[in-house]
């Protein structure tokens, strides 16, 4: 096969006949908002996350927005994320009000550095968002331990599936919030899913992604009156999954696993034939983590690589292979540099993650052949 005549993409969903056959339930039941199927897709996602509670909803961002309400987040206070993430963990910080505080991030793990914390701690300081960036949780338990006061909502988008400690990202805080985008593991199109422990915040959660409704539609439809509208005591938001999602994310749940697996492998050959370049870093995974390989990215060392980072990103997709940046660093983007007057290197870890971060293709439609011939062009560059 010449490679060279398509390009490997950096992430593609795997869905096929098991997804388009799971559509055709609520398609003639009729039932598409959030309903049964999106049930039955919450119950496996918290069996399979470990918690008590699992609620799905429209994407992760508005998981986010829901979880900081959820924990008490108030118009003023501050909540910490990390300086390298999505835009959407700082938004949602904006969508209830509130100051989002960067914190610099540490390169190797691409995680927020927990010795970055303290310094941005104030007394207005309610909540941290830890992000699980690329699928490798963070440090939970040194936060929970320096910062007992502070609530933690995981931004788990990329981490289904992921571990810490034999325990599951999105048991690990407060609250968990999941993404479930087709960039990710497995994915309902757009989609989202809250994880907590704690019934009076799903209780919470659960109103606010239904306009604030005191009952599901599903419950006042099979129960004893479904002609009594609910009531409305809280101002909520029209943040549901359908049930076509709830369908399709049914079938890909019960594949995480395998994915994983899958991207396990391909993730340790890669770390293997790229560990010895001495110009990039291939991602480090410590004792006790269990990584989730949403994304496979690598680390750049422009002082003794032969090209710039923007340069081999060029070369690859030349030769057919997409490439991205990590993700970016927030204080970075125009919104936030000009109106919390930001400058880049504010946060030196992010601003090198910024610049020198590479994903690499990983994802489960890709062929033994593909990772080789990724291996191949990378070794070449010289
Ligand atoms: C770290 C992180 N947080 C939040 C999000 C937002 O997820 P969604 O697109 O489902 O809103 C993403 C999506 O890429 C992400 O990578």
């Amino acid at each position: 096969m010449e490679l060279t005549k398509r390009i490997i993409q950096i992430s593609q969903p795997m869905m096929g006949q098991e997804e388009w056959e799971a559509l055709k339930e609520p398609i003639f039941s009729g039932w598409l908002t959030q309903g049964p199927k999106v049930a039955e897709l919450q119950k496996l996602f918290a069996d399979r996350h470990n918690v008590k509670h699992a609620l799905a909803v429209s994407n992760c961002t508005t998981a986010l927005h829901l979880a900081l309400l959820a924990v008490g987040v108030k118009p003023g206070d501050e909540v910490i994320v990390p300086a390298f993430t999505w835009v959407s963990t700082a938004n949602a910080v904006i969508y209830c009000n509130a100051i989002p505080v960067f914190a610099d991030v540490d390169p190797v793990t691409f995680n927020i550095d927990v010795k970055k914390i303290k310094e941005k701690v104030t007394s207005k300081t309610k909540a941290i968002i830890p992000v699980h960036l690329f699928g490798l949780c963070t440090d939970i338990d040194a936060i929970k331990a320096e910062f007992p006061n502070l609530k933690i909502v995981e931004d788990a988008a990329c981490a289904a599936g992921s571990g810490y400690m034999d325990r599951p990202a999105g048991s690990l805080g407060d609250i968990g919030c999941f993404s479930l985008h087709p960039r990710k593991s497995v994915t309902t199109g757009e989609g989202g899913m809250l994880t907590t422990n704690n019934e009076e915040a799903a209780n919470y959660m659960d109103m606010l992604r239904n306009h604030g409704a005191s009952m599901s539609e599903e419950q006042r439809h099979k129960g004893p009156k479904p002609y009594i509208l609910p009531e409305f005591n809280l101002s909520g938001f029209n943040y549901r999954m359908t049930d076509l999602q709830g369908a399709v994310g049914v079938v890909q749940i019960k594949k995480l696993d395998k994915f994983i697996d899958e991207r396990q492998k391909w993730a340790d050959f890669y770390s293997k034939e790229l560990g010895n370049i001495s110009w990039l870093r291939t991602p480090q995974v410590a004792k006790g983590y269990k990584h989730g390989w949403q994304s496979y990215v690598l680390f750049i060392d422009e002082t003794k690589s032969p090209m710039k980072r923007n340069d081999i990103m060029e070369y690859l997709q030349q030769n057919g292979i997409s490439t991205r940046p990590g993700t970016h660093a927030v204080h970075m983007l125009g919104y936030y540099a000009t109106n919390y007057n930001l400058k880049p290197q504010d946060f030196p870890g992010a601003f090198a993650c910024n610049e020198y971060s590479m994903s690499i293709p990983l994802h489960n439609k890709m062929v033994e052949e593909d990772f080789h011939y990724i291996v191949e062009k990378i070794k070449a560059i010289k």
